[in-house]
């Protein structure tokens, strides 16, 4: 892989636009409930600030699907950033017009503007060139830190590198470099993927060729266990995913470990009222909340023998105490094994910081969805346009060295 990387580039005085990856959980309101996604991008924001730079700094927040969403503005992440860097920043209610080329053009070197969100605009997730454009026009290089949304061919993510020259941040090389050591993982390789994203489908698809056994939780189990013919209640699934999970399960059946039992619950929330249950039992009105402990008992011994292992997404509503049993348990399990135990994205990191776990593992990665297309093979379109970029202006940039 060949890609500028910070060092390379001079930025004394020059506009540079960082795109971190500050998509952190939220509440309702838009406050931050988890801060690692913020915390894992200061060293590249504090190397260019020492090299006295004006800074642009571009997120996306969610899904907000090309709208405005008040609850996901990036105004939150700005203050917390505050606090971290003990320093004012700029928050832009958006990611155009002229308020913000104004804004930028009286930046001065030390300045940081943070963009609003990137997604409310259409053209990001689409990609389209005009929208890559405008934010290349706000700088002299673009920076890529936002590691979690480097498989993503975005306007901000891959766009943008077609018009300035552009580098790799420290965030993105370290997981790059940390996660090169699972291309020749060790055997057994297991995966436990949970959560509750509906794409994680298309990551099985890849991943089975890559592990021995897949350890399914989280909604996505609910899918499968609906594909299996299992009558799951009231438990939430992916409908448009059943089909895909049917033939994953006809061909791959033997690598794919499904939970037999199950916490249940009337509702999802800490009033509910909740019981342990087989999977074949489930009241109609009732919902999976968390795998049972027959099945905790089961996946730990698929685990122990395992030499590596990856885990993306928890394995219940572990936000909810009362669901919290299963992914916590896991957590404590993978916490005493000796073999190479890397965890990726947001929510897994966020439940492995719950229970201050995070030290114990080989690697925790800021990337779910990047972090297992990487592991899979699958080309990554912010990887793939830092080696285009790298191509496309290595005879006309200056270096620093
Ligand atoms: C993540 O949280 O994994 C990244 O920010 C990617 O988000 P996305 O799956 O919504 O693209």
């Amino acid at each position: 892989m060949h890609f500028y990387t910070l060092h390379d580039f001079d930025f004394t005085g020059k506009r540079v636009l960082l795109r971190a990856d500050f998509n952190v959980p939220v509440d309702g309101k838009g406050r931050v409930q988890d801060e690692k996604k913020i915390r894992d991008t200061l060293p590249t924001i504090k190397y260019l600030l020492s090299q006295h730079c004006r800074l642009i700094i571009a997120s996306h927040l969610g899904r907000p699907e090309g709208k405005t969403v008040e609850g996901l503005r990036l105004t939150h992440v700005a203050k917390i950033l505050e606090r971290m860097l003990r320093r004012k920043i700029v928050k832009l209610d958006y990611t155009t017009g002229q308020l913000v080329e104004q804004g930028i053009r009286r930046m001065k070197p030390g300045d940081i503007v943070l963009l609003e969100n990137v997604q409310f605009e259409p053209g990001e997730t689409h990609n389209e060139e005009s929208y890559a454009r405008t934010l290349a026009g706000y700088c002299d290089y673009f920076v890529l830190d936002a590691f979690g949304q480097s498989h993503r061919d975005y306007a901000s993510i891959s766009g943008v590198q077609k018009f300035v020259p552009s580098c790799a941040g420290l965030l993105v090389e370290k997981e790059l470099q940390e996660l090169s050591v699972l291309e020749h993982a060790d055997k057994p390789f297991v995966a436990i993927i949970g959560g509750a994203k509906h794409d994680k489908i298309t990551v099985i698809e890849h991943l089975v060729h890559k592990v021995d056994t897949i350890i399914v939780g989280g909604i996505l189990a609910n899918t499968f266990l609906k594909a299996s013919g299992i009558d799951i209640g009231n438990s939430k699934f992916d409908a448009e995913s059943v089909e895909d999970a049917k033939r994953l399960l006809r061909e791959h059946r033997g690598k794919l470990v499904l939970p037999s039992d199950a916490v249940i619950a009337d509702r999802l929330d800490a009033k509910a009222r909740v019981r342990q249950a087989s999977v074949q039992q489930i009241p109609k009105k009732w919902m999976i909340a968390d795998i049972g402990k027959q099945s905790i008992a089961q996946y730990k011994d698929v685990l122990k023998y395992a030499h590596t292992i990856i885990w993306a997404g928890p394995v219940g509503m572990f936000e909810v105490r009362k669901f919290e049993k299963g992914t916590k348990e896991l957590a404590l399990f993978l916490a005493k094994l000796k073999s190479i135990r890397i965890v990726c994205g947001g929510d897994s990191s966020a439940a492995i910081d719950k229970v201050k776990l995070a030290k114990k593992m080989t690697h925790v990665s800021s990337g779910g969805g990047a972090a297992l297309d990487f592991i899979s093979g699958k080309a990554m379109p912010g990887i793939l346009a830092l080696e285009q970029n790298y191509n496309k202006f290595r005879v006309s940039v200056k270096l620093a060295h």
